[in-house]
């Protein structure tokens, strides 16, 4: 029975979570715009399903985005003559050099470019590179290798139907937006709804001045234009995220129909080139979760702890280092490695998995990792006929994948660093000293890695304790003729081990 504070409290519970009375509910869908009321009379028989079945078939647009009619971001609308004026276009725009003294041209890099599916209309927003080719011409480098840019394969539609493709190319819009831009969704998602979903609540559209796209209403810039879907035009050199410059490839060439803004726009570039840079920085936090994911909750992988893309140069999507629990079953190991290295064709060349206790972010741990735990022999695999993926394209056509089980696969002796509570201690005083802080990196004390005996720690505390003499009258009896230094004393004297 509930007493009369279980009811408050239920009250309480309906005020800020989801309404507990279908009523409630219904009147905050009709506060929000999201319930229609139909006036006529509906025969509940022959009516009621078939007409509620329309909405299957592309019916009332549901929350995310939602269009508005007007947006800041056509403040001002330039079209036409306004476009090819001196100084005027593309050339308004303060676009810099990315990387000065190899960059062919000032490059827009923190672009959202919107293109629609001519087939089923969904549209679809990546950040891809714009190169100044004129005041009224960019080229635009979408990438052609699987698991490569969603816009060109809209293109390939575009080029099928013999139509240029429309474009247009956001720049500076709520981070929130922005971010989904270099995120992997999958092909025919519309990222504005998921941007939607990350800011809980319908990002505000509208439709461009001269295309057929919806652009977010409150961006600060929008370059509209159209992609010639047959002619492509030399693009580069551009200094690119896998950290080398990409020489000139033929790609597509926008020319631009109109460029509208607000009255007083924000200019936004990206640092891309050399990793970690914010290139890199924005995929991370996406890339990661969603490829730990795939392992714990698609492919079920046991004793999966952690995913680590490796940043500096490699820049995400070579190498991949996979924690697991100790103890996990060498084929889940193997399972996971096998996962990582074929989610997307362009990440996972180098796979490594390790244990728990070694920090991925620590490379000096990780060739510690390969150097003890591993045999190269039993725990490497080499599997061939790897797309080349996101590189420079004068090394190598096609590439192959290594993974390796780095994982601590029997029992060792403890880490040979003080343990916690003596370097705890130490660093008390090195604080009360007064010594310039310090930053521990993983690992910064000694821990048991299962090959230990109870006898060891009598001597260890001996040790510390200043009673050493004591283990030393010990194993004055325990001496022994007739063996060769090194012999282990376990396998003379079979003592019992501690796990
Ligand atoms: C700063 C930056 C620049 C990028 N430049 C390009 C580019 O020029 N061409 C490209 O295809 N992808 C580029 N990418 C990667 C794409 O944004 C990424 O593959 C994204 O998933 C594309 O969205 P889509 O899958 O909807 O096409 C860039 C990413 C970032 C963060």
């Amino acid at each position: 029975m509930l007493d009369a504070s279980d009811t408050a409290k239920r009250h309480q519970r309906s005020v800020v979570g989801p309404p507990l009375d279908f009523q409630h509910h219904l009147r905050l869908l009709e506060e929000r715009g999201l319930l229609t009321r139909i006036d006529r009379a509906i025969d509940k028989d022959s009516e009621l399903h078939p007409l509620v079945r329309w909405q299957f078939q592309g019916g009332l647009a549901e929350e995310q985005p939602v269009v508005v009619s007007t947006g800041a971001c056509q403040e001002i609308v330039i079209k036409g003559s306004g476009l090819v004026g001196p100084g005027e276009g593309l050339a308004s725009l303060p676009i810099p050099v990315s990387t000065p003294g190899f960059d062919s041209a000032p490059y827009l890099t923190a672009t959202l470019c919107i293109t629609r599916d001519p087939e089923n209309g969904v549209q679809n927003m990546g950040t891809y590179r714009g190169a100044l080719k004129a005041q009224d011409r960019l080229g635009v480098r979408m990438s052609s290798r699987p698991g490569g840019a969603g816009g060109y394969l809209h293109w390939r539609k575009y080029q099928k139907r013999k139509e240029p493709m429309p474009c247009a190319i956001v720049i500076g819009c709520a981070p929130v937006v922005l971010f989904t831009g270099p995120q992997k969704l999958s092909v025919d998602q519309d990222e504005m709804a998921v941007a939607g979903g990350l800011a809980g609540g319908p990002i505000r559209i509208v439709k461009a001045a001269t295309v057929d796209l919806h652009v977010p209403a409150d961006a600060e810039i929008v370059i509209e234009g159209l992609i010639d879907s047959e002619w492509l035009e030399p693009e580069g050199p551009f200094g690119e995220s896998h950290g080398h410059v990409a020489l000139e490839d033929f790609n597509m060439s926008m020319k631009v129909t109109a460029i509208t803004r607000k009255r007083n726009p924000v200019f936004v570039s990206i640092i891309s080139q050399v990793t970690p840079s914010e290139s890199s920085v924005i995929k991370k936090v996406a890339f990661e979760p969603m490829f730990l994911a795939h392992l714990r909750d698609q492919l079920g992988i046991r004793g999966i702890k952690g995913l680590t893309m490796h940043e500096p140069f490699t820049n995400l999507r070579k190498v991949i280092f996979l924690q697991f629990a100790r103890g996990t079953a060498r084929t889940e190991v193997w399972r996971g490695l096998q996962g990582a290295a074929s989610l997307r064709a362009d990440c996972g060349k180098i796979c490594i998995a390790i244990s728990e206790d070694i920090d991925p972010a620590n490379t000096d741990a990780i060739f510690w990792s390969l150097a003890y735990r591993s045999n190269p022999g039993e725990d490497v695999q080499i599997l061939t006929h790897r797309s080349a993926g996101h590189g420079p394209k004068s090394v190598v056509r096609e590439d192959a994948t290594i993974l390796i089980d780095a994982t601590i696969k029997h029992d060792m002796p403890p880490l040979a660093l003080p343990r916690r509570e003596f370097m705890e201690r130490a660093r008390t005083i090195w604080n009360e000293l007064g010594l310039p802080a310090v930053s521990p990196q993983a690992p910064w004390h000694g821990y048991l890695l299962g090959d230990w005996e109870d006898r060891y720690d009598v001597y260890a505390r001996r040790a510390v304790e200043g009673r050493w003499a004591e283990s030393g009258e010990e194993t004055a009896k325990r001496r022994r003729e007739g063996l060769i230094p090194e012999t282990p004393v376990r396998s003379i004297e079979k003592l019992a081990k501690k796990s």
